[in-house]
């Protein structure tokens, strides 16, 4: 591909060596691809429907952005630093495939709603492949609470013995913190499912553009209203951590009980060989790696959350760089939480349960005396 950039019209001096690889993206921002295309194609046939690039012009861009589309897909092309951003690198190779009516994809628009458009396409999917991995944890949490029904087991304040409960109890505690989970992504869904293409740069844009028929094809719900904001607005990538967050918050309470249940003291689960490790020097340990690392990676999803609301703190109006910053705080924080929700969901379906130990903890320590005062 070219070195030269798209932006390079006005520069007469090269860039610091080091400002090339520091101000790229492309190295996280390769995974919008698809989504960035997505987002390509919707705007190419509607310029063309518009008549503001002619029809046969529109149908080529949007023959060389699928080509480019499978092109990444296969490995046929490879980006480097050079290539910036994924938008620099589809738009570069689509040039390069087509000539220079490849340009012309960018009447109407910038990057700037270009890549909030495409963050919200993939922030989208993510959404919807996660409520579905918290559906199905909760759904193996409502078959072991079937299976549990008439096991009898303590329960706890304050980590001592309080009163007996029934084992499937337990089991709907998390029931219900990955049901809200689950719904408080299903809300949040409705604010990521805005469009912001048209806003152009930060202004809008004179072409006369159809932005309701691009959002029906791209499925979104709605368009956004002020083009200032739509350019800069990363709440929706926000309150996706938080809720990535909280999902993190309650895999350590259930890493912690498991931890615990799984102790020599306590006894009473046992976590089957394929979630745990051994040690390198004490040959009689099993460690609870699987639920530890729940617990440990907590703290990385705060962190995602944290670095994403302090990237927003005090940003002027509208689009700056540091938004660049917004991507790999979610990248990761989603990655890991659709590891754990998977793990989550394949372990709990196997741990085991000392029913009988259960049993006879849950008639100790006098967890009766509630009902006895009762009665
Ligand atoms: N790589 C940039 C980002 O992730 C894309 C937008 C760049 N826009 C610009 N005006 N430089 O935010």
């Amino acid at each position: 591909m070219s070195q030269k950039k798209l932006w390079s019209g006005r520069f007469t001096e090269p860039t610091h060596p080091l400002v090339e690889a520091f101000n790229a993206s492309i190295g996280f921002d390769i995974r919008l691809y698809a989504h960035d295309i997505k987002g390509s194609v919707a705007h190419a046939r509607m310029l063309g429907r518009q008549g503001i690039i002619p029809k046969r012009e529109a149908d080529a861009i949007v023959k060389g952005l699928l080509r480019v589309e499978a092109e990444i897909r296969d490995g046929a092309v490879i980006p480097t630093a050079a290539h910036e951003d994924v938008h620099m690198f589809v738009e570069g190779r689509l040039t390069e495939n087509l000539g220079p009516v490849a340009g012309k994809l960018h009447t109407g628009r910038s990057r700037n709603d270009q890549v909030a458009t495409a963050f919200r396409l993939w922030t989208r999917d993510a959404v919807d492949r996660i409520a579905g991995s918290l559906r199905r944890v909760q759904g193996v949490m409502a078959d072991r609470a079937a299976e549990h029904l008439d096991t009898l087991a303590p329960s706890y304040t304050h980590l001592q013995p309080a009163q007996p409960i029934r084992l499937a109890h337990w089991f709907l505690a998390y029931y219900d913190m990955f049901g809200r989970d689950a719904a408080r992504l299903a809300d949040a869904r409705k604010r990521v499912n805005v469009m912001p293409l048209g806003s152009a740069a930060l202004a809008g844009t004179n072409f006369p553009i159809d932005r309701a028929g691009v959002a029906k094809e791209l499925g979104f719900a709605a368009i956004t209203t002020n083009s200032l904001d739509a350019v800069s607005d990363r709440d929706f990538a926000a309150e996706f951590l938080f809720c990535l967050a909280l999902v993190g918050t309650h895999l350590s309470r259930l890493a912690e009980e498991l931890i615990l249940f799984t102790t020599a003291e306590f006894a009473v689960m046992e976590l089957p060989d394929a979630f745990c490790t051994g040690s390198s020097i004490m040959p009689q340990k099993k460690n609870p790696d699987v639920p530890e690392l729940f617990r440990g990676k907590s703290g990385r999803l705060y962190g995602a959350l944290m670095s994403m609301l302090t990237t927003l703190k005090g940003l002027p109006l509208a689009y700056n760089k540091d938004l660049q910053e917004d991507k790999e705080p979610v990248f990761d924080a989603a990655r890991q939480v659709e590891t754990m929700l998977e793990l989550a969901a394949d372990m709990m379906a196997v741990v085991k349960v000392d029913t009988g130990k259960l049993a006879a903890r849950a008639e100790k320590g006098y967890m009766t005396a509630v009902d006895v005062a009762d009665r």
